[in-house]
């Protein structure tokens, strides 16, 4: 076995088991694809939904939900820029949790990096909808009062987290476009399912989920 073909498969399997720190697990996602791909144009012309039955079993790659996770809320420029925009340009205020076969874990933009939350498969208890398991992951974007507490309006909070999903799941949507992957923006959930798998707390709020898968 060549030198960095043993590096890929240590790395995939660090990927797949998870760097173990104090408790929980932590993976510390690849870098993302920033470069090549489709242009712009085409990935717009590209978009859709791909259908519920037409997600295959197969799982993504390491380097594939990375860039996805990178497109939602990553950082784009320094330590304060993010491939969506914010309000007063505040670090991301919705969260990002990550529902694979391998458990569920939250997306920490900073470090570009996943932490266990649990390692439960909890992709079928989600969805209200049979084929929203069938994907490889679920991405759950979850409103976080403890950012959006700087606005004292609730009816502001949830405007700005929702137009900040909505930015998300686009970014998702062109991504997938470009990696040839599926995706789809599901609203349907069983929210105290989700509460439950994901350990939400007090104000955490689901807005929706993302099927992304091949
Ligand atoms: C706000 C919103 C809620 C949605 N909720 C669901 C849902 O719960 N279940 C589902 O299967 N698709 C859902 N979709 C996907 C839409 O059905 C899909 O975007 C629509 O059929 C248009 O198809 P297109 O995305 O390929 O243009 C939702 C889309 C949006 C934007």
């Amino acid at each position: 076995m060549s030198g960095l073909r043993a590096l890929g498969l240590t790395l995939t399997l660090l990927f797949l088991s998870g760097a173990m720190t104090a408790g929980a697990a932590e993976i510390q996602l690849p870098p993302p694809q920033t470069e090549g791909g489709i242009g712009v144009f085409e990935a717009l012309k590209k978009r859709s939904s791909t259908e519920g039955g037409d997600f295959s079993a197969a799982e993504l790659s390491p380097a594939e939900l990375s860039t996805i996770l990178w497109a939602a809320s990553g950082l784009n420029r320094g330590e304060k820029g993010w491939t969506v925009p914010m309000a007063r340009g505040m670090a991301p205020y919705c969260k990002v949790y990550v529902a694979g076969s391998n458990g569920v874990w939250l997306y920490d933009w900073a470090s570009h990096s996943l932490k266990e939350i649990s390692p439960d498969n909890v992709k079928a208890k989600i969805g209200s909808q049979a084929f929203v398991r069938r994907a490889s992951h679920l991405l759950i974007l979850v409103a976080d009062p403890e950012v959006l507490k700087v606005f004292p309006n609730p009816e502001v909070q949830a405007e700005f987290a929702n137009v900040l999903a909505g930015a998300m799941t686009q970014n998702v949507y062109l991504a997938a476009a470009s990696l040839k992957l599926g995706a789809r923006y599901i609203h349907r959930m069983d929210l105290a399912a989700t509460k439950e798998a994901l350990a939400l707390g007090e104000g955490e709020r689901p807005i929706c989920l993302m099927m992304v898968g091949k």
